[in-house]
Protein backbone atom coordinates (compact mmCIF):
# COMPACT_ATOMS: atom_id res chain seq x y z
CA UNK A 1 0.00 0.00 0.00
CA UNK A 2 1.40 3.40 -1.15
CA UNK A 3 1.18 5.99 2.00
CA UNK A 4 4.13 8.28 0.26
CA UNK A 5 2.70 11.44 -0.98
CA UNK A 6 4.22 14.80 -2.13
CA UNK A 7 3.14 18.43 -0.91
CA UNK A 8 1.27 18.55 -4.49
CA UNK A 9 -0.93 15.99 -3.41
CA UNK A 10 -1.85 17.99 -0.21
CA UNK A 11 -4.32 19.46 -2.46
CA UNK A 12 -6.50 17.67 -3.16
CA UNK A 13 -8.12 14.32 -0.81
CA UNK A 14 -9.11 12.37 -4.10
CA UNK A 15 -5.24 12.01 -4.51
CA UNK A 16 -4.86 11.36 -0.83
CA UNK A 17 -7.74 8.94 -0.49
CA UNK A 18 -8.33 7.11 -3.77
CA UNK A 19 -8.63 3.13 -3.42
CA UNK A 20 -8.62 3.71 0.70
CA UNK A 21 -11.43 2.87 3.11
CA UNK A 22 -10.30 5.54 5.54
CA UNK A 23 -9.68 8.95 4.93
CA UNK A 24 -5.84 10.56 5.31
CA UNK A 25 -6.10 12.85 8.84
CA UNK A 26 -2.43 12.43 10.27
CA UNK A 27 1.00 12.20 8.85
CA UNK A 28 4.78 12.81 9.31
CA UNK A 29 6.00 15.41 7.16
CA UNK A 30 9.71 15.44 6.34
CA UNK A 31 12.37 15.27 3.31
CA UNK A 32 13.25 13.16 2.75
CA UNK A 33 10.91 10.32 4.90
CA UNK A 34 10.30 7.64 3.02
CA UNK A 35 12.09 5.71 5.50
CA UNK A 36 10.03 6.89 8.25
CA UNK A 37 8.85 3.96 11.01
CA UNK A 38 6.06 6.28 12.39
CA UNK A 39 3.41 5.12 10.22
CA UNK A 40 4.17 1.13 11.41
CA UNK A 41 3.60 2.37 14.69
CA UNK A 42 0.54 4.83 14.69
CA UNK A 43 -1.50 3.18 12.00
CA UNK A 44 -1.73 -0.03 14.87
CA UNK A 45 -2.59 2.34 17.15
CA UNK A 46 -5.14 4.25 15.33
CA UNK A 47 -7.08 0.82 14.21
CA UNK A 48 -6.72 -0.82 17.54
CA UNK A 49 -8.76 1.88 19.18
CA UNK A 50 -11.41 1.94 16.14
CA UNK A 51 -10.29 5.29 15.29
CA UNK A 52 -11.53 6.14 11.12
CA UNK A 53 -8.12 7.45 9.91
CA UNK A 54 -5.26 6.77 8.18
CA UNK A 55 -1.59 8.21 9.21
CA UNK A 56 0.14 8.88 5.90
CA UNK A 57 4.07 10.15 4.92
CA UNK A 58 4.43 13.47 3.09
CA UNK A 59 7.69 14.61 1.37
CA UNK A 60 7.64 18.56 1.97
CA UNK A 61 10.67 20.74 0.60
CA UNK A 62 12.20 22.74 2.82
CA UNK A 63 10.58 26.20 2.93
CA UNK A 64 7.07 24.91 2.47
CA UNK A 65 6.14 24.11 5.69
CA UNK A 66 3.63 26.35 6.76
CA UNK A 67 1.87 26.26 3.43
CA UNK A 68 2.02 21.71 3.96
CA UNK A 69 0.22 23.03 7.69
CA UNK A 70 -2.44 25.19 6.16
CA UNK A 71 -3.02 22.11 3.64
CA UNK A 72 -3.48 19.76 5.81
CA UNK A 73 -5.89 21.67 7.78
CA UNK A 74 -8.01 23.14 5.18
CA UNK A 75 -8.25 19.06 4.61
CA UNK A 76 -9.56 18.04 8.25
CA UNK A 77 -6.38 16.72 9.19
CA UNK A 78 -5.94 15.60 13.36
CA UNK A 79 -2.38 16.81 13.31
CA UNK A 80 1.13 15.54 12.10
CA UNK A 81 4.45 14.81 13.27
CA UNK A 82 7.01 16.60 11.90
CA UNK A 83 10.97 15.16 11.21
CA UNK A 84 14.32 16.14 9.70
CA UNK A 85 14.91 19.10 8.29
CA UNK A 86 11.48 20.74 9.76
CA UNK A 87 11.15 21.07 13.18
CA UNK A 88 12.57 24.48 13.36
CA UNK A 89 10.49 25.85 10.24
CA UNK A 90 7.51 23.90 12.12
CA UNK A 91 8.16 25.86 15.36
CA UNK A 92 7.69 29.57 13.55
CA UNK A 93 4.57 28.45 12.12
CA UNK A 94 2.60 27.64 15.28
CA UNK A 95 0.14 29.65 16.53
CA UNK A 96 0.37 28.34 20.07
CA UNK A 97 4.05 26.71 21.04
CA UNK A 98 3.95 24.63 23.90
CA UNK A 99 6.45 25.74 26.57
CA UNK A 100 8.49 22.53 26.09
CA UNK A 101 9.07 22.87 22.54
CA UNK A 102 9.80 26.52 23.50
CA UNK A 103 12.88 25.06 25.28
CA UNK A 104 13.62 22.82 23.01
CA UNK A 105 14.11 25.08 20.00
CA UNK A 106 11.72 22.60 17.75
CA UNK A 107 8.46 21.18 17.47
CA UNK A 108 8.06 17.36 16.45
CA UNK A 109 3.69 17.43 17.04
CA UNK A 110 1.50 19.50 15.49
CA UNK A 111 -2.21 19.64 16.84
CA UNK A 112 -4.83 21.12 14.60
CA UNK A 113 -8.14 22.75 16.14
CA UNK A 114 -10.36 25.67 15.68
CA UNK A 115 -7.65 28.03 17.61
CA UNK A 116 -5.20 26.90 15.12
CA UNK A 117 -1.87 25.47 14.84
CA UNK A 118 -0.38 24.34 18.43
CA UNK A 119 3.14 22.49 18.26
CA UNK A 120 4.56 20.41 21.16
CA UNK A 121 7.76 18.60 20.98
CA UNK A 122 7.50 14.73 22.88
CA UNK A 123 11.82 13.98 21.96
CA UNK A 124 12.54 15.21 24.83
CA UNK A 125 9.96 14.13 27.31
CA UNK A 126 10.47 10.85 24.75
CA UNK A 127 13.78 10.74 25.68
CA UNK A 128 13.23 11.14 29.72
CA UNK A 129 10.67 8.07 29.74
CA UNK A 130 12.95 5.84 27.14
CA UNK A 131 16.25 6.15 30.03
CA UNK A 132 14.02 5.45 32.89
CA UNK A 133 12.39 2.39 31.05
CA UNK A 134 15.76 1.13 29.72
CA UNK A 135 18.21 1.82 32.96
CA UNK A 136 15.83 2.28 35.32
CA UNK A 137 16.76 5.15 36.89
CA UNK A 138 15.38 8.91 36.45
CA UNK A 139 17.48 10.75 33.68
CA UNK A 140 17.97 13.69 36.23
CA UNK A 141 20.09 11.56 38.27
CA UNK A 142 22.62 10.92 35.61
CA UNK A 143 25.56 12.51 34.83
CA UNK A 144 25.59 12.94 31.15
CA UNK A 145 28.56 13.17 28.31
CA UNK A 146 26.34 13.42 24.80
CA UNK A 147 28.42 12.87 21.46
CA UNK A 148 27.74 15.18 18.81
CA UNK A 149 25.57 17.63 20.87
CA UNK A 150 25.60 20.19 18.07
CA UNK A 151 23.23 18.41 15.98
CA UNK A 152 19.47 18.65 15.90
CA UNK A 153 18.78 15.39 18.05
CA UNK A 154 22.10 16.05 20.21
CA UNK A 155 20.61 19.70 21.10
CA UNK A 156 16.76 18.34 21.71
CA UNK A 157 18.79 16.09 24.40
CA UNK A 158 21.15 17.92 25.79
CA UNK A 159 18.44 20.57 26.80
CA UNK A 160 16.11 18.59 28.34
CA UNK A 161 18.75 17.17 30.44
CA UNK A 162 19.46 20.53 31.39
CA UNK A 163 15.75 20.95 32.18
CA UNK A 164 15.81 17.93 33.74
CA UNK A 165 18.74 19.09 36.25
CA UNK A 166 21.35 16.59 35.92
CA UNK A 167 24.72 17.15 37.52
CA UNK A 168 26.81 17.83 35.02
CA UNK A 169 26.26 18.02 31.12
CA UNK A 170 29.57 17.51 28.73
CA UNK A 171 28.72 18.38 25.23
CA UNK A 172 30.79 16.90 22.66
CA UNK A 173 30.96 17.59 18.86
CA UNK A 174 33.26 17.59 16.31
CA UNK A 175 32.48 21.14 15.01
CA UNK A 176 33.17 22.91 18.15
CA UNK A 177 31.81 26.70 17.07
CA UNK A 178 28.40 24.95 17.37
CA UNK A 179 28.36 24.26 21.27
CA UNK A 180 28.92 27.91 21.98
CA UNK A 181 25.56 29.66 21.85
CA UNK A 182 24.09 26.19 23.16
CA UNK A 183 26.65 25.84 26.19
CA UNK A 184 25.27 29.51 27.40
CA UNK A 185 21.22 28.68 26.85
CA UNK A 186 21.69 25.22 28.51
CA UNK A 187 23.65 27.09 31.46
CA UNK A 188 20.35 29.60 31.45
CA UNK A 189 17.67 27.12 31.48
CA UNK A 190 19.54 24.29 34.03
CA UNK A 191 21.27 26.57 36.65
CA UNK A 192 22.24 23.65 38.74
CA UNK A 193 23.61 21.64 35.69
CA UNK A 194 27.67 21.71 35.58
CA UNK A 195 27.53 22.07 31.51
CA UNK A 196 31.26 22.25 29.66
CA UNK A 197 31.71 21.43 26.27
CA UNK A 198 34.58 19.83 24.46
CA UNK A 199 35.77 18.15 20.99
CA UNK A 200 36.25 14.41 20.56
CA UNK A 201 40.16 15.86 19.75
CA UNK A 202 39.77 17.10 23.51
CA UNK A 203 43.00 15.93 26.09
CA UNK A 204 39.48 16.26 28.60
CA UNK A 205 37.35 13.91 26.60
CA UNK A 206 38.39 10.72 28.97
CA UNK A 207 37.97 12.10 31.90
CA UNK A 208 35.05 13.79 30.70
CA UNK A 209 33.72 10.03 30.20
CA UNK A 210 34.91 8.30 33.13
CA UNK A 211 33.24 10.85 35.41
CA UNK A 212 30.04 10.09 34.18
CA UNK A 213 27.39 7.62 34.20
CA UNK A 214 25.46 7.66 30.73
CA UNK A 215 27.22 8.65 27.55
CA UNK A 216 24.47 9.43 24.80
CA UNK A 217 24.96 9.48 21.17
CA UNK A 218 23.33 11.45 18.82
CA UNK A 219 25.84 11.44 15.80
CA UNK A 220 25.04 9.91 12.30
CA UNK A 221 28.36 7.51 13.52
CA UNK A 222 26.78 4.24 13.40
CA UNK A 223 24.16 4.60 10.39
CA UNK A 224 26.46 3.31 7.87
CA UNK A 225 27.74 -0.29 7.32
CA UNK A 226 31.66 0.97 7.40
CA UNK A 227 31.18 3.17 10.06
CA UNK A 228 32.93 2.72 13.70
CA UNK A 229 32.43 4.02 16.44
CA UNK A 230 32.24 7.68 17.39
CA UNK A 231 34.00 7.25 20.88
CA UNK A 232 36.57 5.18 21.68
CA UNK A 233 36.60 2.16 23.40
CA UNK A 234 38.97 3.21 26.86
CA UNK A 235 35.88 5.78 27.50
CA UNK A 236 33.84 2.62 27.82
CA UNK A 237 33.30 0.50 31.19
CA UNK A 238 31.60 -1.47 33.37
CA UNK A 239 28.43 0.48 35.17
CA UNK A 240 27.98 3.17 32.34
CA UNK A 241 24.92 3.48 30.78
CA UNK A 242 25.21 3.31 26.82
CA UNK A 243 22.55 4.81 25.07
CA UNK A 244 22.54 5.25 21.11
CA UNK A 245 19.51 7.49 19.52
CA UNK A 246 20.40 5.26 16.14
CA UNK A 247 17.97 2.06 16.47
CA UNK A 248 18.75 0.42 12.58
CA UNK A 249 21.64 -1.28 13.11
CA UNK A 250 19.88 -2.44 16.23
CA UNK A 251 23.40 -2.78 17.34
CA UNK A 252 25.91 -0.16 16.22
CA UNK A 253 29.43 -0.28 16.65
CA UNK A 254 29.86 2.50 19.74
CA UNK A 255 26.92 -0.15 21.49
CA UNK A 256 28.88 -3.32 20.74
CA UNK A 257 31.88 -2.29 22.31
CA UNK A 258 30.33 -0.91 25.29
CA UNK A 259 28.71 -4.46 26.10
CA UNK A 260 32.47 -5.48 25.50
CA UNK A 261 33.37 -2.92 28.20
CA UNK A 262 30.39 -4.72 30.34
CA UNK A 263 28.44 -0.89 30.05
CA UNK A 264 24.78 -1.06 30.04
CA UNK A 265 23.14 -0.40 26.72
CA UNK A 266 19.68 0.96 24.96
CA UNK A 267 19.74 1.79 21.37
CA UNK A 268 16.82 4.17 19.56
CA UNK A 269 14.01 2.31 19.17
CA UNK A 270 12.73 3.03 23.16
CA UNK A 271 13.11 6.99 22.28
CA UNK A 272 11.07 6.61 18.67
CA UNK A 273 8.51 4.89 21.08
CA UNK A 274 7.91 7.11 23.78
CA UNK A 275 7.95 10.24 21.24
CA UNK A 276 5.59 8.12 19.18
CA UNK A 277 3.18 7.56 22.33
CA UNK A 278 3.46 10.99 23.55
CA UNK A 279 2.59 12.98 20.53
CA UNK A 280 -0.41 10.12 19.52
CA UNK A 281 -2.22 11.35 23.00
CA UNK A 282 -1.66 15.07 22.16
CA UNK A 283 -3.98 14.01 19.47
CA UNK A 284 -6.39 11.59 21.09
CA UNK A 285 -6.09 12.66 25.10
CA UNK A 286 -7.30 9.49 27.66
CA UNK A 287 -5.76 6.96 25.18
CA UNK A 288 -3.16 4.06 25.61
CA UNK A 289 -1.34 3.45 22.62
CA UNK A 290 1.65 2.28 24.24
CA UNK A 291 1.45 -1.93 24.32
CA UNK A 292 -0.16 -1.86 20.60
CA UNK A 293 2.94 0.65 19.45
CA UNK A 294 4.97 -1.10 21.17
CA UNK A 295 4.60 -4.65 19.63
CA UNK A 296 4.27 -3.10 16.13
CA UNK A 297 7.25 -1.20 16.77
CA UNK A 298 9.82 -4.35 17.77
CA UNK A 299 7.53 -6.58 15.10
CA UNK A 300 8.57 -4.02 11.94
CA UNK A 301 12.28 -3.78 13.37
CA UNK A 302 12.55 -7.16 13.56
CA UNK A 303 11.69 -7.74 9.76
CA UNK A 304 13.70 -4.92 8.63
CA UNK A 305 16.48 -6.28 10.72
P1 LIG B 1 21.11 17.11 12.25
O1 LIG B 1 20.29 17.35 11.03
O2 LIG B 1 20.35 16.50 13.38
O3 LIG B 1 21.91 18.29 12.68
P2 LIG B 1 23.49 15.90 11.17
O4 LIG B 1 23.82 17.14 10.44
O5 LIG B 1 23.53 14.61 10.44
O6 LIG B 1 22.07 15.93 11.85
O7 LIG B 1 24.50 15.83 12.39
C1 LIG B 1 24.25 15.09 13.52
C2 LIG B 1 25.49 15.09 14.39
O8 LIG B 1 26.38 14.09 13.89
C3 LIG B 1 26.26 16.40 14.41
O9 LIG B 1 26.63 16.63 15.73
C4 LIG B 1 27.48 16.09 13.54
O10 LIG B 1 28.64 16.82 13.90
P3 LIG B 1 28.96 18.29 13.27
O11 LIG B 1 28.05 19.24 14.00
O12 LIG B 1 30.38 18.52 13.55
O13 LIG B 1 28.63 18.20 11.81
C5 LIG B 1 27.70 14.65 13.88
N1 LIG B 1 28.53 13.93 12.94
C6 LIG B 1 28.22 13.57 11.67
N2 LIG B 1 29.24 12.88 11.13
C7 LIG B 1 30.22 12.81 12.07
C8 LIG B 1 31.53 12.22 12.14
N3 LIG B 1 32.05 11.54 11.10
N4 LIG B 1 32.22 12.33 13.29
C9 LIG B 1 31.71 12.99 14.35
N5 LIG B 1 30.49 13.58 14.36
C10 LIG B 1 29.76 13.49 13.24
Amino acid sequence: MNDLFSFDDLLSRQILDAGHDKPARLAVIGHPVAHSSSPGMHQPALDALGIEARYIKVDVPPGHVAEAFSRMKALGFIGCNVTVPHKFEALAACDHVHEEARSLGAVNTIRFDENGLHGFNTDGPGFVRAVAEDFGFPLSSFSVVIAGAGGGAGQAIATQCALQGVPRLVLVNRSLDKLGPLTERLRALGPTTDVSAMSFEDAELDAACLGCDLIVNTTSVGLKPDDGSPLPGHCLRSGLCVYDTIYRPAVTPLLAASKLAGARTANGLSLLLHQGVLAFQHWFPQTDPLAVMRRALHHSSEGAG
